[in-house]
């Protein structure tokens, strides 16, 4: 499994001769499955080439704070909120004293001071610049602001010393990397999720739908991708901006949702059906706006039922882990353990809809999950919070079905 899979890492090269390993740890990062950036100091420019990592990476290599250029193409900002962690390897003792203390006079340390993400250092020095006090402050510092440390080793120095000080190899840094990740239990995994409300369209203007606000879906779609899945987002017509690095493909009507949801779930690991589907479609669909026609008071429209797409997916072969949910008013676990059965689902997400503290637009939800020989009540929480529960039963369940 690529422990690495869908996560992007900023390896940080400065001046120092374990520079030429930083070309070998940047390879063993791409094999867990990692993209790559590489932003090298000046300094490091002088013991390898920008070219090197650049092949490797197969990224443009990130060099300078003040080149119009770059910037035009991946400004510090963008490169700061694009990394999922900063690996700094080599660490020389000067970069090290100036993340201490805050510098922004070039891009690597500009990039530290703005990202959000974890940082860690693998620092490679000469024994007795490894072992002096203000090197020793400088780390400590570091330490207390949540800065991880990675190594150095004992052994044979370049300068022929004995001693601490030599950066570790390419693979335990890629280890310790990915260790970095502990929730990465989708890590490979293929997941769709279909969101939010559909339109059915009475003519060009009108139409009948629900008031699904896409949130518990679309919470799914962001604890699917930190665990480390490949997500594809279905959604109908909602207000919310795309979650980061997740692929999303708007539908309007359940027909146009089922196609989609049929186009992506070809290999697909997981499929998660939260979208509030609209059971009935109008049967006809004029192009032109309805008129009123006489005086009656009354309009007939005459609806068909939708296709049920959970239980379309549910059918194929080979079948994806295919989680529904259910909203029910009354008797909510008898009839979601029905639904289980009637659209062969792998698990049910079930939730009391007649409870005024959670429904389509509330930002919270308390739900009881189902499978089929078992359940797991999962309290009033944030929905990012009941969609982190969500993920981590799927993975469980999924790591049990492979079991056995
Ligand atoms: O039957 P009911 O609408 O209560 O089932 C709800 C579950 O089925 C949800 O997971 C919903 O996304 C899914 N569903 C569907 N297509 C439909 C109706 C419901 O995928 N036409």
């Amino acid at each position: 499994m690529l422990r690495l899979a869908n996560r992007r890492i900023i390896v940080g090269v400065t001046g120092g001769i374990a520079a030429y390993k930083s070309a070998e740890l940047i390879r063993r990062l791409k094999d867990q499955g990692a993209d790559v950036r590489a932003v090298m100091t000046a300094a490091a420019q002088e013991f390898i080439t920008p070219l090197t990592l650049q092949a490797l990476s197969g990224n443009p290599v990130h060099t300078t704070l003040l080149d119009t250029e770059a910037e035009a193409a991946m400004g510090h900002i963008e490169l700061a909120r694009w990394g999922d962690l900063i690996l700094i390897a080599p660490a020389s003792a000067d970069f090290i004293a100036r993340l201490a203390h805050g510098h922004g006079n070039d891009l690597l340390t500009t990039l530290c001071l703005a990202a959000r993400c974890p940082i860690a250092v693998a620092p490679a020095m000469n024994q007795a610049m490894w072992a002096s006090s203000a090197n020793q402050a400088n780390l400590a510092q570091l330490k207390d602001r949540g800065i991880h440390q990675f190594g150095p080793a004992e052994g044979s120095q370049a300068c022929g010393d004995v001693g601490l000080g030599r950066m570790l190899e390419a693979t335990q840094l890629a280890d310790m990397a990915a260790d970095l990740f502990p929730s990465n239990i989708l890590t490979g995994r293929r997941v769709v999720i279909t969101a939010g409300p559909t339109r059915e369209a009475i003519d060009p203007v009108r139409f009948i739908s629900n008031h699904s606000s896409g949130k518990m879906g679309f919470a799914l779609a962001e604890a699917a991708r930190d665990a480390g899945a490949q997500v594809t987002l279905i959604s109908g017509p909602v207000h919310l901006a795309t979650p980061e690095r997740v692929r999303r493909i708007d539908v309007i009507s359940a027909q146009d949702m089922l196609q989609a949801a049929l186009d992506q779930s070809i290999q697909t690991d997981i499929f998660i059906a939260t979208a509030a589907v609209a059971d009935f479609r109008p049967q006809n669909s004029p192009d032109q706006k309805i008129k009123k026609q006489d005086n009656s008071g009354v309009m007939t429209l005459t609806l068909v039922e939708n296709p049920d797409i959970v239980a379309t997916i549910a059918r194929q072969q080979p079948k994806p882990f295919t989680v529904g949910f259910a909203a029910e008013t009354r008797d909510v676990v008898n009839y979601a353990r029905q639904k289980i059965s009637r659209k062969n689902l792998d698990m049910i997400v079930a939730n009391d809809v007649s409870r005024g503290d959670i429904g389509f637009n509330s930002d919270e939800n308390a739900v009881t999950v189902l499978w089929p020989n078992g359940e797991q009540v999962l309290d009033l929480a944030s929905k990012h919070q009941i969609a982190r529960s969500i993920v981590a039963l799927i993975a469980q369940r999924l790591t049990g079905q492979a079991g056995g």
